[in-house]
């Protein structure tokens, strides 16, 4: 797919998610535009293209749509299994040495997409029992994709959903039968705020110990990782701790955040660069 309507649209994309598509991506924006195309009542992809470009701000929630639908929502509870190992044993065994004064931790979840990151998280607090007793415990889960969000709120998830990165045991501890799937349990819920934001504009109010950041900057270009990042530096606790998914890193973007010897994917901010704590 090509032409000056595929063209406009992949900047629209750019401006409003970060999401970069390439001329090698027209198989990926004709099937994921498809089904809103044909909910129009339009002939095809390249009318639907064509509308956008030509429709002004009338056109404003079908081209929220078409961005979001470009979106990839791929999760699964415990992905990659070692960032969630280097939290419950080495990032929140520090802080909760460090916030013994205030006994407060606050999370956050970027990019959350259907909610296993933000609930996988919620366990692995759950799972120090005693430790966080009393504690105010907080996490806050983002996504700019409503429809998503929703989905993860609502922390209803299917066999096949619950079987991609959960142990039977963790399953029946934090989740309830609830028809053909299971549902997150009200204890969990709890610990879960979601909210819809954009990484694109400014980072969330406050200050976060933790900040998972996961699968999704490997769409962005460079300066638009870097602008995240940025931000997200000046967001994070001083002695806090940012998670990147296997294949990012801060390597190249900016020197706000340093490697983590000995701990892949987990970064610290750099000593001096782009802070502000609480
Ligand atoms: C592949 S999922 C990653 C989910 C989860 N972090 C993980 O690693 O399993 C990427 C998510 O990023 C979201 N996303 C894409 N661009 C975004 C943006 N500019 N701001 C916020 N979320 C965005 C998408 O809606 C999608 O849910």
């Amino acid at each position: 797919m090509t032409g000056p309507d595929f063209e406009h649209f992949c900047r629209l994309v750019k401006d409003r998610s970060g999401l970069v598509l390439t001329a090698h991506k027209g198989y990926l924006v004709e099937s994921r535009l498809s089904p809103l195309a044909r909910a129009e009542g339009l002939a095809g992809v390249p009318q639907l293209l064509e509308r956008l470009r030509l429709g002004g701000a009338s056109v404003e929630p079908l081209l929220l749509r078409c961005v979001e639908a470009m979106a990839t929502h791929e999760s699964f509870f415990f992905r990659d299994g070692t960032p969630f190992n280097l939290l419950a044993g080495r990032v929140l065994p520090q802080l909760v040495e460090a916030r013994a004064a205030t006994r407060t931790l606050r999370i956050w979840c970027a990019a959350c997409s259907s909610g296993q990151e933000p609930y996988s998280i919620a366990i692995l607090l759950k799972e120090m029992g005693g430790q966080l007793a009393g504690w105010r415990l907080e996490i806050v889960a983002t996504d700019m994709s409503r429809p998503i969000l929703k989905k993860a709120e609502e922390g209803f998830y299917s066999d096949f959903e619950v079987r991609r990165g959960l142990t039977d045991a963790r399953r029946d501890r934090w989740f309830v039968r609830d028809g053909h799937g299971w549902r997150v349990s009200p204890e969990l819920r709890s610990l879960v705020s979601f909210r819809p934001h954009n990484l694109l504009s400014d980072s969330l109010p406050g200050v976060f110990d933790v900040v998972f950041c996961r699968n999704v900057l490997i769409y962005f270009d460079v300066e638009q990782k870097r602008a995240v990042l940025q931000r997200m530096a000046r967001t994070l606790a001083e002695d806090g701790g940012l998670f990147l998914g296997s294949a990012e890193t801060v390597l190249g973007v900016t020197d706000a955040f340093e490697l983590t010897p000995g701990a892949s994917g987990l970064f610290r901010r750099a000593s001096g660069k782009a802070a502000r704590t609480a």
